[in-house]
């Protein structure tokens, strides 16, 4: 069993987190007259509860999660954020991390004067275990798995991800962002085997909420107490919350429109696959999909001409003259093949 108390940094174990007025009363009183706030009542005039609770109950029931080993933050952007300020001593401590991936850990990172070591993913994007570990010391606090990974939308190996969550010295997080379009690959059922790992998953792909910034983290309760112990006092809105609230209600309508969408995936996959344009598409089990061009600049701005947008990632390792592209409604996928026809 490893000592997750001993990694995290000293002046956060200890840290006292402020005391705001809605988390020191917990009662039902009829008169507020304890936060500043203005009386006059128009929805939002009250600052929103400070542990989000009504949405980890949501949240729990619908993973089969105790809500105490949830943490919520503004987008899981925020808790890449989070998570590295309570484990990486700034100026000492290390984050590894698999490119391509997820820009946020190497900026956070940079934010939090952490040393960003990078192991680039083997041409299939699949990972270089034994390299990788060959990079693990005492300074290694945290290492950041994506999977499905952004932006090539492959699956990380399950054996792999659990061979990696037991030797590494430190916190793995697991990023599920797009796990809802694969829900049964998540790692949230095995969550309580491994002390040392957390898995952050977000409203913002198959929910389709990234305007109302909800991520969350699931992990032991004392790793949400840490996270909890250094977030702003409100950082969820009234407005998030309530919205969040009543989408986590119909998860019906989330799973009817990721079918969707992953049959647009594959339509798209199959029609892309007939253009002498496309050197090759990556197998995808997400929402968008990693394609090689013969020349990705020249795709890029003839699509921009025809007011289509896509992802340029040929600046990423092993994935040079690739364009990433995000399924989108049936109607837009079809008009994007047409124009990538007439090249
Ligand atoms: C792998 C991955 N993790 C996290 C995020 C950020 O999600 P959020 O909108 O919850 O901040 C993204 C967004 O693109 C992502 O691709």
């Amino acid at each position: 069993m490893k000592d997750i108390k001993a990694l995290v940094r000293p002046n956060i174990l200890t840290l006292t987190p402020y005391s705001s007025a809605r988390a020191e009363f917990k009662g039902k009183a009829e008169v507020l007259l304890d936060a500043n706030e203005s009386p006059f009542d128009n929805g939002h005039n009250r600052y929103p509860e400070p542990l989000s609770t009504d949405i980890r109950n949501a949240l729990g029931k619908i993973r089969g999660v105790h809500p105490d080993k949830i943490f919520i933050g503004n987008g899981s952007d925020e808790i890449v954020d989070q998570i590295t300020r309570v484990f990486c001593v700034p100026g000492e401590d290390a984050v590894h991390a698999l490119p391509p991936t997820f820009g946020m850990y190497k900026v956070a990172a940079g934010i939090n004067n952490a040393e960003f070591r990078a192991m680039n993913l083997l041409p299939d994007f699949s990972i270089p275990v034994s390299d990788l570990k060959a990079g693990f010391d005492e300074r290694s606090k945290v290492l950041w798995l994506c999977s499905p990974n952004n932006p090539s939308g492959n699956l990380m190996d399950a054996a792999v991800i659990e061979d990696l969550i037991r030797s590494f010295p430190g916190i793995v997080v697991l990023d599920e962002a797009y796990i809802d379009f694969i829900p049964e690959a998540s790692f949230l059922p095995r969550l309580d085997e491994f002390p040392n790992l957390i898995i952050t998953q977000t409203l913002s792909k198959g929910w389709g909420m990234a305007g109302v910034r909800l991520g969350a983290a699931y992990a032991s309760e004392f790793i949400v107490t840490m996270l909890r112990t250094i977030k702003m006092p409100y950082n969820i809105n009234v407005l998030t919350q309530a919205v969040a609230l009543a989408a986590l209600s119909e998860p019906e309508q989330m799973e009817e429109r990721v079918g969707i969408l992953k049959a647009e995936r594959e339509r798209l996959e199959r029609e892309l696959g007939k253009l002498d344009i496309v050197d090759h598409i990556f197998p995808s089990v997400t929402n968008f999909l990693l394609v090689r061009f013969q020349d990705s600049d020249s795709v890029y701005r003839y699509l921009l001409g025809k007011g289509i947008v896509v992802r340029n990632q040929s600046y990423q390792p092993n994935a040079a003259n690739c364009l990433r592209i995000t399924a989108g409604l049936p109607e837009e996928n079809t008009r994007l093949l047409e124009a990538l026809r007439e090249i």
